[in-house]
């Protein structure tokens, strides 16, 4: 898109041929455009930035396994702490008042910015977010440990330096035990916790790991939760859409 047509011109005709836009890509400015002009309702389905649909999914479900309000839930991500979905996260939790803390290398922070907003919110609504680069600092407490892949979208050539960075992010049994809690793993999926896809074949021959940012033992253990979360998708994506689309469609 932009290419030989303009993005504003793009969305104009495809807000002529839809009642709404889902869009999943890279620059999050092409989500912010097409909402801008399509004059009909756009869903970011993932951008470089932010991947707010996920996270109602990941709330959905852990509503469903802990039964109590968002409020009195922590939630704690361990790894890249400022791809896609640690952003949206930080937004959600902050949103609904869930504590939030995030365990990243430095150079893996959220955006200074995009923290003060949502600190602000987080005040709003009783909850607190905290950075560190500690694992285990982070997870102290936590109802949910989530992680993602160490390399999003578009980001394949530093596979080398996120091992190097990541490796002590590495979400395992000893880290989920460590919370004192019965903690459910989230993952947004896809994860790279076996050799059964060519992409981890790859990084085993290349780099000797057989795992990445969960262990197979976490993954496939009792408390993981990440195909519910997977169907959940589907479940809050209709729900979004039900609550943007009554209005034109008139139901
Ligand atoms: N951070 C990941 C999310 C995939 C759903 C990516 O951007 O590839």
């Amino acid at each position: 898109m932009g290419k030989k047509e303009s993005l504003e011109d793009t969305a104009k005709v495809l807000g002529r041929m839809y009642d709404g836009i889902e869009y999943r890509g890279f620059a999050h400015s092409v989500v912010d455009d097409l909402a801008k002009f399509s004059g009909v309702p756009v869903w970011n389905g993932l951008t470089d930035d932010d991947h707010p649909t996920q996270v109602l999914a990941d709330f959905l479900t852990a509503y469903e396994h802990l039964g109590k309000d968002f409020s009195e839930m922590k939630l704690a991500y361990v790894g890249d702490g400022r791809n896609n979905v640690a952003n949206a996260l930080m937004i959600g939790a902050a949103k609904v008042g869930m504590n939030y803390a995030v365990a990243t290398p430095s150079s893996l922070n959220p955006a200074a910015e995009l923290v003060d907003e949502c600190r602000k919110w987080a005040t709003e609504n009783g909850s607190e977010i905290l950075i560190t680069a500690d694992p285990f600092e982070a997870v102290k407490g936590a109802d949910i440990i989530y992680t993602d892949i160490w390399c999003s979208m578009g980001e394949e050539d530093k596979i080398a330096e996120r091992i190097e960075l990541l490796k002590p992010y590495q979400v395992t049994k000893q880290l989920l035990e460590s919370t004192g809690k019965n903690t459910i793993f989230e993952h947004c999926l896809p994860s790279f916790h076996d050799l059964n896809t060519s992409t981890a074949q790859m990084v085993y021959e290349k780099f000797g790991l057989k795992e990445m940012e969960v262990t197979d033992e976490v993954f496939r253990s009792p408390a993981s939760v990440v195909f519910d979360e997977a169907e959940n998708r589907m479940h809050t994506i209709k729900a979004v859409m039900v609550a943007t689309l009554s209005d034109t469609l008139k139901f």
